[in-house]
């Protein structure tokens, strides 16, 4: 067993405590936002923030995370009601196959938290650890952008 904050919900999930957050996410807790890749912390697809750090989800086991805040894709907002960050990557166009965009989300998503104004050049060097294969990069970068905007 073990007790959980995600996207401000305290939830108790009856799992292993080396199980990778990734797992429970997806198969406990039904947020599929985070993807699994490579499963090795190599691609950023399963990326999410626990207090307020981009973090591979799948290489990160549930026993570190007590009293710490996890944040999914699914805490930017909704579908019906996108937050700022995801209506930047809808109006950019931003995702291709789109596998990778929830990863880049989070990751910029923890960027943004702590640097509301970030260059092109921080923008690239945050979001170096995430793979996209299809060749947005371009579009993630003005989505970036745009989120950053006041
Ligand atoms: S699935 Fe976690 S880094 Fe690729």
């Amino acid at each position: 067993m073990a007790t959980l904050l995600v996207n401000g919900k305290s939830v108790t999930v009856n799992a292993d405590p080396d199980t990778p957050l990734l797992y429970v996410l997806r198969d406990d807790l039904k947020l599929n936002g985070a993807k699994f890749g490579s499963g090795l912390g190599q691609c950023g697809a399963c990326t999410v923030v626990v207090d307020g750090e981009a973090v591979m989800s799948c290489v990160m086991p549930i026993a570190l995370l007590e009293g710490k805040k996890v944040t999914t894709l699914e805490g930017l907002g909704t579908a019906e009601s996108p937050g700022k960050l995801q209506r930047a990557f809808i109006e950019e166009q931003a995702a291709q196959c789109g596998f990778c965009i929830p990863g880049m989300m989070m990751r910029a998503a923890a960027l943004l938290q702590k640097n509301g104004d970030p260059s092109d050049a921080e923008i690239r060097r945050a979001l170096m650890p995430n793979l996209c294969r299809c060749g947005t990069h371009m579009r993630i970068l003005r989505a970036v952008r745009r989120a950053a905007k006041p």
